[in-house]
C-alpha cells in the first residue's frame, strides 16, 4: 500500500466503530469499463484490475471482522456483452479461482457459487465445486461469489422448488411462508447482507439479491471499482454507521 493510501485508510479508520462492523457487506463491482477507457485500455484490463482488487478487499473485510463478503461478479443478462469480453471475465474467474484455494485456506475463507452453475464451462464449474468442497470447513470469512446470478431466477427457481414440495404433499399451500422459500435461495441459512456497495457512481440493483436485500443499508460510492481501496470501504463502512435501522419499526 503506498503511503498516501495508507494515510487515506488512518483518516477512515477513524470514524468506523469497530464494534459496529456490517457482518454481511455485498458489493456490485461496477466502473471497470470506464476505469479501462480512462487509461485508453480494453476493458478486460479493467476487469482484470477489477479481480486483483477483489483479493485484497476480502483480506481487509476480513481482517476488520465482515463475516460475510459477497461479490457480484457476472450477471445472467453480461452473458449478452461483446464475445470477446464474456471470454476474457471466464478466463479471469478461471485464473483467479485456481489460485484462491491456497489463499483461501490460508485466510480460513470459505467459498460458496450464488448462482446457476450449469451454464458455466465445464472447468470453472469443476473449480467452483473443488473449491466449495475443499473450503467447506472454513470459519473466519465466508466468500460469495455472484457468478452467472440472477436474482429474479433465483426466486422464480425457489418458487418452483416450493411448487414441486407442494405437488408432492411435502408441504400444504397454506403452509407456504417465507422460510419455505428462502431455503431454496443461494444464500439459503446466511445472514442477509447489512450493506450493499455500488461502485462508479450507478444507483440501480441491477437484479442483485432482491429479497436478501428487504432491510439492507445502501451506499453509492463514485468510485470506479479498480480504484475502490479499504479506506473506500472504510468510508462506505463509516456511512452505514450512520444510518438508524428499524427494520419497519418506529
Ligand atoms: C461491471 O463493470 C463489472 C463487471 C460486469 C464484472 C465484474 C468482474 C470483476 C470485478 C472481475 C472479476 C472478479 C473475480 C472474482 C475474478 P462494467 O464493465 O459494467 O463497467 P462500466 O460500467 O464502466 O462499463
Amino acid at each position: 500500500m503506498s503511503l498516501f493510501n495508507r494515510e487515506k485508510v488512518r483518516l477512515a479508520r477513524c470514524r468506523v466503530d469497530y464494534n459496529n462492523i456490517p457482518e454481511h457487506i455485498a458489493i456490485i463491482m461496477d466502473g471497470n469499463g470506464r476505469w479501462a477507457k480512462k487509461r485508453a485500455l480494453p476493458r478486460a484490463a479493467g476487469h482484470a484490475a477489477g479481480a486483483q482488487l477483489i483479493e485484497t478487499i476480502l483480506e481487509y473485510a476480513g481482517n476488520i471482522g465482515v463475516k460475510t463478503l459477497t461479490a457480484y461478479a457476472f450477471s445472467t443478462e453480461n452473458w449478452n456483452r461483446p464475445e470477446d469480453e464474456v471470454n476474457a471475465l471466464m478466463g479471469l474467474f478461471d485464473k483467479y479461482l485456481r489460485r484462491a484455494f491456497k489463499k483461501m485456506m490460508l485466510h480460513d475463507v470459505r467459498f460458496h457459487l450464488l448462482g446457476d452453475i450449469e451454464e458455466l464451462s465445464p472447468s470453472l464449474k469443476s473449480l467452483c465445486t473443488q473449491l466449495e468442497e475443499t473450503t467447506k470447513n472454513n470459519k473466519t470469512v465466508l466468500f460469495n461469489l455472484a457468478l452467472n446470478y440472477g436474482s429474479r431466477a433465483e426466486i422464480a427457481y425457489a418458487a418452483a422448488c416450493v411448487a414441486r414440495d407442494a405437488a408432492n404433499g411435502t408441504i400444504r399451500p397454506e403452509d407456504v411462508d417465507e422460510s419455505a422459500i428462502e431455503k431454496y435461495l443461494y444464500t439459503a441459512g446466511q445472514r442477509d447482507p447489512d450493506l450493499i456497495i455500488r461502485t462508479s457512481g450507478e444507483k440501480r440493483v441491477s437484479n442483485f439479491l432482491l429479497w436478501q436485500s428487504a432491510y439492507s443499508e445502501f451506499v453509492f460510492s463514485p468510485v470506479l471499482w479498480p480504484d475502490f481501496t479499504p479506506a473506500c470501504l472504510l468510508e462506505a463502512i463509516s456511512e452505514y454507521q450512520k444510518r438508524s435501522r428499524r427494520f419497519g419499526k418506529v
